[in-house]
């Protein structure tokens, strides 16, 4: 049977979760959508014929298994505790929290229940995550020595309608983008032990672009460029740049080096692409045979869930995933104030090969 879930946040991301998840209707069904404003919840159910609730109503629902916490980064805490205090499991959008122990505290008390926890992105279960995570536990670039990752751009005030929570606390092109680039590179390379980093801030205010807010002034509070090099606990080496602040660049989004040849993986921040893989052999860019998921939307991490939850077994998008993530995503900051390496105080698994 599949397990009804609900969503709690009806945004800008809300619809590519609702085709996302309708790509698996063995394993979960959509049944109902709340927001702050329940006009917006409404609205969202009807073009999607689901039911609209109020908050407290969804969480009191007895059918409901699993909540889809799709609120923005600064609530992400205290609605993933209300959910798993409800009783029922929760999928959380990226961010998990925006400081450890809060984070630490979702996982905690999701454990104490017998409740699991999940959190985005997803995006490593589709095609260019799984190839490229096949190429390397196929050893064909060897071990993994080095990699470089970069997410460059001027921001999402161009295009969101909503964009002013991208440069408040939580915000940040860490925050926002890193856990797609940081989940990648776990998924391939493993836990990560230490960072060094600068991070610097080019702009005070920003200008919103979004035709019904176009001429809004945005105040920026966080770091906006960010440059660090991460130790992973193998001894591999990375290099990643996050910034909203770079008008165009030629950087490649992953690349991996490892003792046998080198990689080159898609964009993490999408399902699909092109893995390439490079050896002395070849002498040449050659396209790796893809796995499956190029389709895939968000919810392809949910759907995991619910399955591992009906089998007994670990989900792979999870909250310790997502707690390493962030132990990570602070440390670039912590990093650059206290001008040394950070150690994290977290670890994890590499996720299971996604079977789908
Ligand atoms: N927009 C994207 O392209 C995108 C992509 C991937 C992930 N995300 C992540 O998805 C999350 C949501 O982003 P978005 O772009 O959809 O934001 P959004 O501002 O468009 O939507 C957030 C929604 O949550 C509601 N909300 C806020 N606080 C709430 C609360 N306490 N209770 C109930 N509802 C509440 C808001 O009213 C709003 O409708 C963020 O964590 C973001 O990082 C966004």
């Amino acid at each position: 049977m599949p397990k009804k879930v609900g969503m709690i946040g009806c945004g800008n991301i809300a619809p590519q979760y609702v085709t996302g998840l309708s790509m698996f209707p063995e394993d979960i069904t959509l049944a109902a959508c709340a927001d702050l404003v329940a006009e917006k919840a409404q609205a969202f159910a009807q073009v999607n014929g689901i039911e609209a609730l109020s908050v407290d109503d969804l969480l009191a629902r007895d059918d409901i298994e699993i909540i889809i916490n799709l609120t923005t980064p600064n609530v992400h805490h205290e609605t993933c505790l209300r959910v798993l205090n409800a009783g029922k499991h929760v999928y959380t959008e990226k961010p998990l929290a925006l400081k450890r122990e809060d984070g630490r505290s979702v996982v905690d008390i999701a454990a104490s229940k017998g409740l699991r926890v999940g959190c985005a992105p997803d995006t490593f279960l589709g095609s260019g995550g799984q190839t490229s995570r096949a190429a390397i536990d196929e050893g064909r670039i060897g071990r993994p020595v080095s990699a470089t990752a970069f997410m460059a751009g001027h921001g999402p005030e161009a295009w969101h309608p909503n964009p002013g929570f991208f440069y408040l606390d939580g915000g940040g092109p860490m925050l926002d983008m890193g856990p797609y680039y940081l989940t990648a590179l776990v998924n391939l390379l493993g836990p990560i032990k230490g960072i060094a980093a600068f991070t610097s801030r080019a702009f005070d205010e920003r200008v919103a672009n979004h035709e019904a807010i176009r001429g809004q002034r945005l105040p920026v509070t966080v770091s906006t460029h960010y440059a660090g090099t991460i130790e992973f606990v193998s001894g591999a080496i990375a290099t990643l740049i996050t910034s909203f602040d770079t008008w165009r660049h030629h950087l490649p989004n992953i690349e991996i080096h490892g003792t046998e040849g080198s990689m080159s993986v898609p964009d993490p921040n999408t399902f699909g692409g092109t893995v390439s893989v490079w050896t002395p052999q070849t002498q040449a860019w050659e396209a790796v045979s893809p796995r499956p998921g190029a389709e895939y939307l968000r919810g392809v991490g949910v759907a995991d869930m619910a399955r591992s939850i009906n089998r007994g077994e670990p989900h792979r998008a999870s909250g310790a995933l997502g707690l390493h993530v962030l132990d990570a995503m602070l440390a670039f900051d912590e990093s650059s104030r206290a001008r040394r390496v950070i150690e994290l105080s977290t670890t994890v698994d590499r996720p299971a090969v996604w079977v789908p």
